[in-house]
């Protein structure tokens, strides 16, 4: 028979512990209100050509935010953002952002997914089968929003941003074709 009493006890340590502070959820970084304005505390672009941050991978968030702060990364909304972010600021937003959960967007032209998927067999060698990276420096592709993925295309052809891979990849690459990479990249879901 259960001890109704060591039950009732059992369950108030057990509220106690989920209720502890920061026991279960890791604290907000301090500068997180600053973010969530455009990109919703749980990384969700409020607007599709903002990126979506959530379950991206850390190390890679990091390297950007320091891109941005330097301006070694060019984007008038973002540069004068990271420019008031601590390494410690940096290193706490990104671990945030990477344990939020990744939201797909699907949110780039149906008709497109297919030319997409196509031409994504390129991008697999880098970015993985499903969008998933082989490196946690590089980032998750998988469920990001399609415009903003086709707005990076164009900024590394232009030179708004510059990675010695990316640069290569970009090259023979045309709008159009941007879209549908994006289309395509926008709705993989995690782990698919
Ligand atoms: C006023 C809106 C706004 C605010 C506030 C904002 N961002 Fe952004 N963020 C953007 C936009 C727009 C982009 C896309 C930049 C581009 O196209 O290169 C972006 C891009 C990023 C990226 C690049 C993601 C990737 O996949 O490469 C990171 C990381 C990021 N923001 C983090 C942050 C953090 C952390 C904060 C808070 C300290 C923040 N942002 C606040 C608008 C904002
Ligand atoms: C040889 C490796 C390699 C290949 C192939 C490659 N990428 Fe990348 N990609 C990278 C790296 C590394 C980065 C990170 C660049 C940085 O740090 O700025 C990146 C970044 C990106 C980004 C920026 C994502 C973000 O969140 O801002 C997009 C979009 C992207 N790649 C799309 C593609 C597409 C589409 C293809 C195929 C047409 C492709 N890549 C092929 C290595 C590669």
């Amino acid at each position: 028979m259960v001890n109704s009493n060591l039950l009732s006890r059992l369950c108030l340590g057990l509220a106690l512990f989920v209720g502890g502070p920061g026991l279960v959820a890791a604290e907000e970084p301090a500068a997180l209100a600053t973010c969530a304005a455009c990109h919703g505390k749980n990384g969700v672009g409020i607007d599709p050509s903002y990126a979506n941050l959530g379950g991206q991978n850390a190390p890679y968030l990091a390297l950007q935010l320091r891109a941005f702060r330097s301006g070694a990364r060019n984007n008038p909304i973002m540069n004068p953002i990271a420019a008031q972010l601590s390494d410690d600021d940096i290193t706490e937003l990104a671990q945030w952002f990477s344990e939020q959960p990744l939201v797909t967007s699907a949110n780039g032209d149906p008709s497109l997914v297919e030319e997409g998927r196509n031409r994504a067999g390129y991008c697999h060698a880098c970015h993985g089968m499903q969008g998933h990276p082989v490196a946690t420096e590089w980032p998750v592709l998988a469920g990001q929003s399609a415009p903003y993925i086709a707005n990076q295309l164009m900024g590394f052809k232009r030179g708004a941003r510059y990675h010695p891979l990316m640069a290569n990849v970009v090259k023979n690459l045309e709008a159009p074709a941007m879209d549908a990479l994006g289309a395509y990249y926008a709705q993989v879901v995690r782990g698919d």
